[in-house]
């Protein structure tokens, strides 16, 4: 494995050595038995998704729901990876690990090096738990412990990053691929929820339109089939947190529910003309 992480405390490359990661100050950051990396600093003071999220997207997401998302994030990728090259790809805010666990055994590449981080400690561990060839650590994507220029995909779902950390981590080469909620996504859901839809267009941060060299969209149906799925689908959402308590009472009434999926997805680049994807 190539080095690509680095001190959280004084920014140098961390090396592996048996089960931790030094850098040459000596600070030092243990692989515990459950096979991640915190490298957070005042990691009691984080926030990120709490373990009830956690659980519900895991339970929701290993039902198959989502896989059309992560098969068109498989399909992108497979499609721009330059052929016989080491390739780095991050996951930031990963979550428990899903898309990019699927992509793990959907690419079968051994020269590919896959990082995934969230802040959630909860959500690492049960990625962690997935996959162990993957490199997992708590980090935060506001200040993400990896050198500069390591990393030729940068892979955000559904999350937070900060535009400055992608340019500064992403190769020259680099892509970052962003999967945002579109404007119909989950619209019978918030139908339910809301008593007046307010529809709003996905965003990007690139501000400067010359880093956008592709938008997709990816539009189908779902159909969420217990009452069980739907609460932890609720529970995946910021919706959980927006709704009134009676409006998601209403939920309970539902045994099944056919969702739209809207979702927009944003391929940026530091130069326009960069790999094969238009
Ligand atoms: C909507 S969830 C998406 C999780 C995952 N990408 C998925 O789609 O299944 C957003 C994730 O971002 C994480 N998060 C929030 N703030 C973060 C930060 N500053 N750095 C890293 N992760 C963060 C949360 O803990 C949560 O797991």
């Amino acid at each position: 494995m190539n080095n690509i992480l680095t001190c959280p405390v004084c920014k140098n490359t961390l090396i592996l050595n048996e089960n931790s990661y030094m850098c040459p100050k000596k600070h030092s950051f243990d692989i515990g038995k459950e096979k991640y990396v915190n490298l957070l600093l005042n990691s009691s003071q984080s926030t990120g998704d709490d373990k009830h999220m956690i659980l519900a997207r895991n339970a929701f997401l290993e039902k198959g729901y989502y896989i059309d998302i992560a098969n068109k994030l498989f399909e992108i990728i497979k499609s721009s990876l330059p052929s016989n090259a080491h390739i780095n790809i991050i996951d930031a805010g990963c979550g428990e690990g899903y898309y990019l666990n699927y992509l793990y055994e959907s690419l079968q590449d051994n020269i590919i090096s896959y990082y995934g981080f969230d802040i959630s400690k909860k959500a690492v561990q049960i990625a962690a738990k997935r996959n162990q060839n993957i490199n997992w650590f708590v980090g935060n994507a506001f200040n993400i412990p990896l050198l500069n220029h390591s990393i030729d995909f940068f892979i955000s779902m559904f999350a937070f990053y900060s535009v400055n950390e992608v340019e500064r981590i992403l190769n020259n080469n680099g892509i970052a691929i962003i999967f945002r909620a579109g404007k119909n996504h989950l619209i019978e859901l918030k139908s339910i929820l809301y008593n007046e839809l307010s529809l709003k267009d996905s965003n990007h941060e690139f501000d400067n339109a010359r880093y956008i060299i592709d938008k997709q969209n990816l539009h189908c149906k779902i159909e969420v089939k217990s009452n069980e799925d739907i609460e932890n689908l609720l529970l995946m959402t910021p919706h959980y947190w927006k709704t009134k308590l009676e409006n998601k009472e209403l939920l309970k009434y539902y045994n099944s529910l056919i969702c739209t999926l809207d979702v927009d997805i944003y391929l940026v680049s530091k130069h326009k003309n960069t790999l094969n994807i238009l």
